[in-house]
């Protein structure tokens, strides 16, 4: 059984990715520091897997700490998941979104390198497309400018890691743009648990629809779309969890190289769409006003899933009901989020 490392596997999207590796036959080893998440999570998925995985609490900036983690498992290949990911925050503190994303990303490589370790599926971001309006974004649409230190920290690790697989023709790389990954586990047992007020839509429309926030301000509805509010092509976070097993199962077929792709659905839904999908996934209205743009929005951004579905032969099944209902189902049965340490 191959064993994969997955930094940052106690967060949103790594947690449902441990489930999916492990239904899928791989072995997992969970290396995160808990900076944004929590221990409950393991426990929350030893009730869904019926298996305890084995996690280290560590920094993977510390080689130290981290080779310890190559030491004592086979590790057949890495998801590098850790890293911060608040866009607002990165602008209020880009020494430590640059300093933090950045060093992690070298030290797994550095680590890996050193114990021959050659597979690696790292989480980029469509903010790399920058603030095109050409859309939808195919993988070969061009890099863009990003608007934040957040942005940057996925625009330059994507280099790093092109750069590396120059350097070390052995490495193999997949590149995995997500658009905008919401929704849980249908067991309301994990889910997306920010710290504080939420900045995403779903997270914050989840808060608003339990009464825990007043209302929600959708930010803009002058934007040249049909009903004037920004499309997002949201994605239901266990489909994009899939990708990650077609993608490491991708690069077992490969000898070298890196290898791009979009992880979305191919569907924009506008902010005024997605507040009446959850409004009819948790029964009543949700309260919200209109009010200025926010910096940063580009009115449209969905994928091309085309490479995706060819090469790797993943297709999105979950709708954006099933988003909204299993992110009510999560927050109505976590209306505190998970227990604190
Ligand atoms: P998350 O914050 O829930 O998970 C990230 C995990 O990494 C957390 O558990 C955190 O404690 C851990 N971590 C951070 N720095 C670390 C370090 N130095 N050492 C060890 N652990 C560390 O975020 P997520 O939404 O699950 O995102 C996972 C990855 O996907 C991130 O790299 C993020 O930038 C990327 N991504 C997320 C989105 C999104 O909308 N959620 C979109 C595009 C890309
Ligand atoms: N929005 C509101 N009100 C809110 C929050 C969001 O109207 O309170 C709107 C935004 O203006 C945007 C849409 O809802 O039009 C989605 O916003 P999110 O903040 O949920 O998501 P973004 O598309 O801005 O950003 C996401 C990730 C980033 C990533 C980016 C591109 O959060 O990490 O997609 O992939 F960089």
């Amino acid at each position: 059984m191959a064993t994969v490392l997955v930094t940052g596997g106690m967060g949103f999207i790594g947690s449902h990715t441990v489930i999916s590796l492990h239904n899928n036959g791989f072995d997992v080893v969970i290396a995160d520091n808990l900076s944004n998440s929590k221990t409950e999570v393991l426990n929350r998925l030893e009730t869904i897997t019926g298996k305890r995985f084995k996690f280290y609490k560590v920094d993977c900036c510390n080689k130290e700490e981290l080779r310890k983690v190559f030491e004592e498992n086979d590790i057949d290949s890495v998801i590098h998941f850790a890293g911060l990911k608040a866009v607002g925050e990165s602008v209020r503190m880009p020494v430590e979104y640059y300093s933090n994303n950045i060093n992690s990303l070298l030290t797994v490589v550095t680590l890996m390198n050193e114990f021959g370790v050659k597979k690696i599926v790292f989480s980029s971001s469509a903010t790399v497309y920058g603030e095109s309006e050409d859309v939808p974004f195919t993988e070969e649409s061009p890099l863009g400018t990003c608007t934040n230190p957040y942005g940057w920290t996925k625009w330059m690790l994507e280099q790093v890691l092109r750069d590396c697989s120059v350097a070390y023709p052995e490495l193999r790389v997949c590149l995995l743009r997500y658009f905008n990954p919401v929704g849980a586990h249908e067991s309301g047992l994990i889910g997306e648990d920010p710290r504080g007020i939420p900045n995403n839509l779903f997270p914050y429309i989840s808060k608003v629809a339990a009464g825990t926030l007043e209302k929600l301000t959708v930010f803009g509805n002058d934007y040249d779309t049909p009903d004037g509010t920004c499309l997002r092509d949201y994605i239901h976070v266990c489909d994009l969890a899939d990708g990650h097993v077609r993608s490491l199962n991708y690069l077992a077929t490969q000898s070298e190289g890196v290898s791009v792709f979009n992880l979305g659905t191919g569907k924009g839904t506008s902010v005024v769409e997605a507040i009446k999908a959850f409004e009819k996934a948790c029964g009543h209205e949700i309260p919200h006003v209109f009010g200025p743009r926010r910096a940063g929005d580009i009115p449209v951004c969905y994928a091309s899933t085309d490479k995706a579905r060819e090469v790797l032969g993943f297709e999105a099944k979950r709708t954006i009901e099933d988003m909204c209902s299993s992110c009510w189902n999560w927050q109505t049965k976590n209306p505190q989020g998970l227990p604190e340490d």
